[in-house]
């Protein structure tokens, strides 16, 4: 029997990796089996990222890379934000891609491929910002070996200026939290120990049956039987209440860390990014943080040379990173992106001086981070291991503050992902601790 094959490829964030498990299990309930190659698979799926040009960009290196494929009989899909915000002009890029689809139509996907296997040579799902439904499946492939994915909500109504996310994810809408707590108890019966909760706003979660705040749902699934870290991404300011904090200091399997997106220091520029909060505002939420029992670990994403961004601006979010002292800082360049509000603005900072900036900003936070973690070495944690390091005959995990943690090991069975070990902490770096199992 030759089942259908396919092959899939995902480019952009934790959602979108999620999505791939999920994708993945509706395919195999359709009968495709996955292969590792686009030469072994009957279908290519590309699950697309835009959310920088730079990101966009990759799909079409990759449906051009494997073009010569297409005469062969290969069919192609593109999935994902490209997918939603492209829409049919995929078509006219890539004649070869016969299925578009963006994630606001996955629950559709079986009735999508069977048009495409009934040859059908332009299939599209986009309903954007149309749909109510949320994608749940019980098919779910789950892949990653240590950390189980469950969204909770989907979709963006912030619409912040900068931000496709609004436009290829579709509207804000939540999942019910006894569906949620169910797939929770399930995972913890597969025997997974982490969860990461997920939406582009997952603290902006509004349980359709009433039931539970955020907080409750988080602190509820960090009480599920089995299950001992609770991670949650992505939190924004304005929906980020104290309750969560109250949340992480009670209940332990709660992890020790909050990634708050601020995204610049300077209200000016907040105000024009239509963030909806000012410097002051996000500074009170980093002081509930910082004022936990638990020592909780901020991390956030920053992006430099928005339009009109001048030099005091940028000043301001460098005064910013000396007063929140993060443990991570995702650095971005401002990359116009199409149907945003940001359009309109005038892109005038030259990349160069993006590019400056950039810097500044990160070897300033290498600083910050490097007196950090060196206040870690004597420490010890408590590390998930996630693989090892051959090279260097290392364990490879994360404490629960999310740092990563490398290891030596002295048994000749290494542990396996997903299991715990006492660590002491013996060097630190601005990314990474080092130690020996205790
Ligand atoms: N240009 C640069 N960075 C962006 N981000 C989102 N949109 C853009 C854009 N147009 C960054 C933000 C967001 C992270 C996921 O990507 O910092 O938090
Ligand atoms: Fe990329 Fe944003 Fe889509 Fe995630 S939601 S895949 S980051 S564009």
């Amino acid at each position: 029997m030759s089942a259908k094959t396919f092959y899939l490829e995902t480019f952009g964030c934790q959602m979108n990796a999620h999505d791939s498990e999920k994708v993945v299990g509706t395919l195999e309930q359709q009968g495709y089996r996955q292969v590792d190659s686009e030469e072994a698979a009957d279908l290519l799926l590309y699950n697309t990222c835009s959310i920088r040009d730079k990101a966009e960009q990759k799909v079409f290196h990759r449906l051009n890379d494997y073009k010569k494929l297409a005469r062969e009989g290969k069919r192609f899909g593109v999935i994902g934000c490209v997918a939603q915000q492209e829409g049919e002009k995929i078509f006219e890029r890539a004649p070869y891609v016969s299925l578009v689809a963006g994630s606001a139509s996955y629950r559709r996907l079986p009735e999508l491929l069977a048009r495409m296997e009934a040859g059908e040579s332009r299939v599209t799902g986009l309903d954007d910002r149309e749909t109510e439904e949320t994608f749940e499946t019980e098919f779910t492939a789950r892949k990653n070996p240590y950390r189980a994915y469950i969204t909770i909500i989907e979709g963006c109504d912030k619409f912040c200026a900068y931000c496709v996310v609004p436009y290829t994810r579709g509207k804000e809408r939540s999942r019910g939290s006894e569906s949620v707590l169910e797939e929770a108890r399930r995972i913890a019966e597969m025997g997974y120990t982490e969860i990461q909760l997920l939406g582009q706003n997952v603290n902006s979660y509004r349980d359709p049956t009433g039931k539970k705040s955020f907080a409750e749902l988080l602190a509820a699934v960090g009480e599920v039987s089995g299950i001992r870290r609770v991670r949650f991404t992505t939190s924004h300011p304005r929906d980020f209440t104290r309750d969560i904090v109250e949340a992480i200091d009670a209940v332990p399997a709660l992890c020790d860390h909050v990634h708050l997106p601020v995204q610049s220091g300077s209200t000016r520029v907040l105000r024009r990014m239509a963030r909806e909060y000012s410097r002051e505002w996000y500074m009170e939420r980093i002081a509930w943080i910082k004022a936990a029992r638990r020592q909780i670990s901020i991390s956030t994403d920053m992006i430099v040379g928005f339009p009109g961004e001048t030099p005091e601006d940028f000043e301001e979010t460098m005064t910013l990173l000396d007063a929140v002292q993060y443990d991570a800082v995702f650095g971005f360049k401002y990359s116009a992106r199409p149907n945003t509000p940001a359009l309109v603005m005038i892109d005038s900072i030259a990349e160069q001086e993006k590019a400056k900036r950039l810097q500044i900003l990160q070897d300033r936070q290498r600083e910050i981070q490097r007196a950090n973690y060196e206040r870690h070495v004597g420490d010890i944690l408590e590390v998930m291991v996630e693989g090892n390091n051959s090279a260097r005959e290392q364990i490879v995990g994360r404490s629960s503050q999310n740092k990563p943690v490398n290891f030596t090991w002295k048994h000749p069975i290494a542990p396996a992902p997903g299991s715990y070990q006492q660590v002491r902490i013996t060097r630190a770096f601005p990314n990474s601790l080092a130690g020996e199992a205790v």
